[in-house]
This record gives structure tokens, C-alpha cells and sequence, in this order.
């Protein structure tokens, strides 16, 4: 089976309803990101950062998957898939997909401030300031925050490597490490970068861009490398 590495962004769950980073008024629902989404927020106003995650969560849980989650589930049946997202919410899992990787991590998992190896599941529940983990330590969100390192790429930059089509969709590639992840692709394979945007300001070579929202791009390239295979894909 060829391989498809999908590697998604905020864009692709804002028809979800979930706003992205770094799009209008620069601004994170309302916030400065540095003032919520770094461990200096966290050390100096914790329950603040706590808080605003918790209203993450809310929302996460209220969302529902849209056309383009679901659509990339249809991959499964002729390519070997995997989706590496920066994303926070569990979108691609709800729509069905089976090999997400978290590069950030996930809002709805909790984790000590000392030890990053002891992740408690939330299902729903708000992460409050006294929460604790088994070591005594403030739990925090289990999200990677800014300026702190991404112990996944170890795990993801081996399967770009082996990437026979890479899908990249609604991302500024604007943070790194994540935004580098592109450049590991092998040169034969095909490249696609769906965002509204189109390539305003962002640095990559060699792909097809496709500048459209996530919920049209997204159904209609599946379809066409669907085809491509011979397979028509159930609408
Ligand atoms: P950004 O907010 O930087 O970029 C979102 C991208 O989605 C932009 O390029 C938009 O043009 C595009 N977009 C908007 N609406 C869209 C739609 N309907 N369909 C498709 N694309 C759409 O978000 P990310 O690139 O994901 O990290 O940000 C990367 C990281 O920066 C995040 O994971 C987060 C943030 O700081 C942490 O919190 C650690």
C-alpha cells in the first residue's frame, strides 16, 4: 500500500467551530498566545492558564468532526494513512481515523508539572489549581506549550521520510519544530497544501497548492486520489 502522511493544523477543525491561532486579530480567543500557551504563563498565573484551558475543553467536546476529518477517514481502504496533527482536539479520532499522532499533545489528558511521563485522562473533567499528580506536583494541561521541545518529532520525522504523498492542511507552518516536518519529505513523493490562504507567506517548494477551505479541499482531493487508485470512494 502507498503511504499518505497527513500533517494538519488548526484550519482544519475551524469549521468545526474551533478558532485558529493566528488568523484574524492575531489573537487566541482573546488572548495574546504567550500569555497562555508558554510555562512562563503558567508559572506566573497558573490558574488563569488552567481556566482558559478548561474553556478549551468545553469547547473541544462540544465540536463535532466535519467534512474534512471524515473524508480523510476514506483514505484507510487503499493507503497506508497516517495524520500527524498539531492539533489539540480529537477530531480526526471522532471521525474515525485510526493512526493520529499528537505533536502537542491533547487537551482532554492532563499531566504533571515534574515528571511529563505521568498523563492522566480528563473525559471531560476541568484540571483545578491543588489538582495533583501522584507525586505531589500541580497537574497542567498535557499540551506542548510554546518554546517547550516536542519529544514526538523523534517518532514522526521517520514516517515523512517514508511519505509517498504528503497532505498538509490548514497551517500557517509558522511554529517549529512542526512547520519543518514538510522538508523531510522524499523528493519523488507528491505534495498538497489546502489553506484558504493559499501560499501567503508560507515557505515551501514543490507543492501542489489547493487554496480552499479544509471542508471543500479536503472531499475533493480524497476523490481524486481515490480515483487515481480506480476506486470510487462512498460519498
Ligand atoms: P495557525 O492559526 O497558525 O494557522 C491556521 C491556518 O489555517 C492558517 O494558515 C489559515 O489560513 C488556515 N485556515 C483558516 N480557516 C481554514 C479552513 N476553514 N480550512 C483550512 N484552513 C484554514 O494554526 P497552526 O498552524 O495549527 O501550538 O498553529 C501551529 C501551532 O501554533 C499550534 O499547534 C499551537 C500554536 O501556537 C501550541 O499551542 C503549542
Amino acid at each position: 500500500m502507498k503511504r499518505i502522511v497527513i500533517l494538519s493544523g488548526a484550519g482544519i477543525s475551524a469549521e468545526s467551530g474551533l478558532k485558529t491561532f493566528r488568523d484574524s486579530d492575531g489573537l487566541w480567543e482573546n488572548h495574546n498566545v504567550y500569555d497562555v500557551a508558554t510555562p512562563e504563563a503558567f508559572a506566573r498565573d497558573p490558574e488563569l492558564v488552567l481556566n482558559f484551558y478548561n474553556e478549551r475543553r468545553h469547547q473541544v467536546l462540544e465540536a463535532k468532526p466535519n467534512q474534512a476529518h471524515l473524508s480523510l477517514v476514506e483514505f484507510e481502504s487503499q493507503f497506508n494513512v497516517t495524520i500527524i496533527t498539531q492539533n489539540i482536539d480529537d477530531l480526526h479520532e471522532r471521525a474515525g481515523s485510526s493512526h493520529v499522532l499528537h505533536l502537542h499533545g491533547e487537551i482532554d489528558f492532563a499531566r504533571s508539572s515534574v515528571d511529563e511521563t505521568l498523563i492522566y485522562p480528563l473525559n471531560g473533567a476541568e484540571i483545578k489549581l491543588g489538582d495533583r499528580c501522584q507525586k505531589g506536583s500541580q497537574l497542567r494541561p498535557h499540551i506542548v506549550w510554546l518554546g517547550e521541545a516536542v519529544p514526538m518529532m523523534e517518532e514522526v520525522i521517520p514516517l515523512v521520510e517514508m511519505a509517498d504523498i504528503l497532505l498538509v492542511i490548514g497551517t500557517s507552518l509558522a511554529v517549529y519544530p512542526a512547520a519543518g516536518l514538510v522538508n523531510y519529505a522524499p523528493p519523488f513523493a507528491e505534495k498538497f497544501y489546502i489553506d484558504p490562504n493559499g501560499l501567503d507567506g508560507v515557505n515551501i517548494h514543490d507543492f501542489t497548492i489547493i487554496p480552499k477551505t479544509a471542508g471543500e479541499g479536503v472531499p475533493s482531493l480524497v476523490k481524486q486520489l481515490m480515483n487515481k487508485k480506480g476506486i470510487e470512494p462512498s460519498d
